[in-house]
């Protein structure tokens, strides 16, 4: 589903991204982690456009992202949902509205009752059905984020990119999102890039883990590889869970 090839890029002197070449295959969830400013969000923001990388390949679905004019970047990110870590609502919108803008900007073809069904459809997909006529100011920071979820899930996107979708949630809120991710791959086919800090979802939801050191994937394999790897960050990682 995504296939990167010797991926650059640098801002001025400063090079996180080194030569990475990562593949995740369709239907399965790949965790990134690597320490703090080694380009993991550059990383996933390249994969939708948001930052234009120097050198190398991005595939989406075979379709080529570096250098893609705004008309199949617009295309690309109706199939790649990108997960803010905030939830990027709009704070003068209600829960509802925030859902519906999306479909409204990019499903012209539904009625105002589909929108409603899927509005309604998604808001209990992320366990939130009471909160339709909330304001967001009035969301707790982990309702946020599974709203922020479900507007990005809401246009059915093929592939989900999740920015530390669990950092500063407690612990059963964290769970909570982590399985959501889960629920989005087994029972939606979702493909999933999540960037991560966190041990506990790390392990709930990865199938395969790549670590980022010195610009490059240095580890890349399934989590149990990962727990029995002998990098260093790895290590300390897995004895945290
Ligand atoms: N738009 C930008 N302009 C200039 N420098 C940037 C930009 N985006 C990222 N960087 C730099 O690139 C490096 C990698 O940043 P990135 O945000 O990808 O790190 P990260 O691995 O996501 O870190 P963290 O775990 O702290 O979120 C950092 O040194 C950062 O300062
Ligand atoms: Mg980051």
């Amino acid at each position: 589903m995504i296939q990167i090839t010797d991926l650059y890029k640098s801002f001025g002197a400063i090079a996180p991204v080194r030569g990475v070449n990562l593949s995740v295959q369709r239907g399965t969830t790949t965790t990134v982690v690597g320490r703090s400013g080694t380009g993991k969000s550059v990383l996933l923001k390249s994969i939708v456009g948001l930052i234009e990388p120097d050198d190398g390949s991005i595939l989406v679905d075979n379709v080529e992202v570096v250098g893609a004019k705004p008309k199949l970047l617009e295309e690309i990110r109706r199939k790649v949902g990108y997960v803010f870590q905030s939830g990027a609502l709009y704070d003068s919108m209600t829960v509802g509205e925030n859902l519906a803008f999306p479909l409204q900007r990019t499903k012209k073809e539904l009625s105002w009752g589909e929108i409603k069904d899927r509005v309604f459809h998604y808001l209990e997909q992320v366990g939130l059905p009471e909160k339709l006529n909330t304001m967001p100011s009035e969301l707790s920071g982990g309702q946020r984020k599974r709203i922020g979820v479900a507007r990005t899930i809401i246009t059915e996107p093929a592939c989900l990119l999740y920015d530390e979708p669990t950092t500063g949630l407690d612990p059963q809120t964290t769970r909570e999102i982590s399985e959501l991710i889960l629920h989005l791959r087994d029972n939606l086919k979702i493909t999933g890039m999540v960037v991560t800090h966190d041990p506990y979802c790390l392990k709930i939801v990865s199938d395969n883990v790549a670590y980022i050191e010195d610009g490059v994937i240095a580890f890349e394999g399934t989590l149990e590889e990962a727990r029995r790897s002998n990098h260093e960050f790895l290590q300390t990682f897995f004895s945290l869970d």
